[in-house]
């Protein structure tokens, strides 16, 4: 494999786009937001030199991780060569499947289709396309170039082939793959989730305040971060999506997602991103301003 698509240039995409680059691969990144596209090479700037700050890269590495990348705002133009695609689009269902449905239609017979959905049911996907058993998952974690883990998700008809070739494929982007099965939320976010979700009920019922109970989970349990962070990190939407999968896909009222995490995404406060979430951030930058927004 040689050439990457990536679609989605957000948070993960940027990231995920990065570490291919990096790897010597040559990568389409591919958004439909040509304002978002531009930011998302501004951030790979950005993350490359920190590391070449770092001394973990040469100034050489990031010219050259910068020239493996080419962005596209037609998604036909920038899968053309792919061998293999990484979908890290918006976490909706509708807008999944229609990628998927078109990726199938304009891709090489023999391009591996993944998604880096965080808990949309990967045979659901593999079932709009005629290559089922091409379709698979690959959920990398945030932030991309740093985390080790890629969660490879198959589902019920990927075949062996595909997946062993992920799992190699993974670990040459010096990652540690680690292979289960498609069931909502799949192993990470299933267990992840609904301790987010519990931490935020915490706090809507009045049981403690923001940094306490993100202190007593970093102190208490040795994390490097507290759940109430952590979510801010990863996008309070993105949250209330998978906690909206795990509750359909199994009918437990234990997944519901927590009324004031619903009013918060309402209201447009995301997290990171939109610069408010349970902490408030300067734009752009993750750095906390305000500790305190509800107790
Ligand atoms: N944020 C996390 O920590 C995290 C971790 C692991 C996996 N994920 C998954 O990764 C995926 C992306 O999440 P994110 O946090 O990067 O989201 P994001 O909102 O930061 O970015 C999504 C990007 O997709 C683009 N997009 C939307 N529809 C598109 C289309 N049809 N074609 C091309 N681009 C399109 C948007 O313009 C946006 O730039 C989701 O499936 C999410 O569940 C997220």
């Amino acid at each position: 494999m040689k050439n990457v698509a990536v679609i989605g240039s957000g948070t993960m995409g940027n990231g995920i786009a990065h570490t291919f680059a990096q790897n010597n691969f040559k990568v389409s990144l591919i958004d439909i937001s040509e304002e978002n596209l531009l930011k998302a090479i501004a951030t790979i700037d950005k993350n490359l030199e920190r590391q070449l700050t770092k001394g973990t890269i040469s100034q050489q590495d990031k010219a050259n991780t910068l020239s493996n990348i080419q962005t596209f705002t037609i998604l036909k133009d920038g899968v053309k060569h792919a061998d293999l695609v990484v979908e890290a689009a918006s976490e909706n269902l509708e807008i999944k499947l229609k990628i998927f449905k078109e990726l199938d239609e304009i891709c090489k017979p023999e391009t591996i289709l993944a998604s880096n959905t965080s808990s949309i049911s990967i045979t659901k996907i593999a079932s709009v396309t005629n290559r089922a058993d091409k379709i698979i998952g690959m959920h990398f974690m945030n932030p991309v170039p740093i985390m080790k883990l890629v969660e490879v998700i198959r589902g019920y008809t990927t075949s062996d082939e595909v997946t062993n070739n992920i799992m190699e494929l993974s670990k040459t982007l010096g990652k540690s793959p680690v292979e289960v099965n498609d069931y909502p939320g799949f192993v990470a976010n299933r267990i992840l989730m609904p301790m987010i979700n519990e931490a935020i009920y915490t706090l809507f019922e009045g049981v403690a305040g923001v940094t306490e109970i993100d202190t007593v989970i970093k102190l208490g349990m040795a994390h490097p971060m507290g759940p109430l962070q952590l979510a801010d990190f990863i996008g309070l939407d993105v949250c209330l999506s998978i906690l909206y999968v795990l509750h359909d896909g199994f009918g437990n009222p234990k997944y519901a997602p927590c009324p004031l995490l619903v009013n918060m995404v309402t209201a447009g406060k995301k997290g990171v991103k939109s610069g408010e979430g349970f902490y408030s951030y300067q734009h752009g930058s993750k750095e906390l301003v305000v500790a305190e927004k509800f107790s």
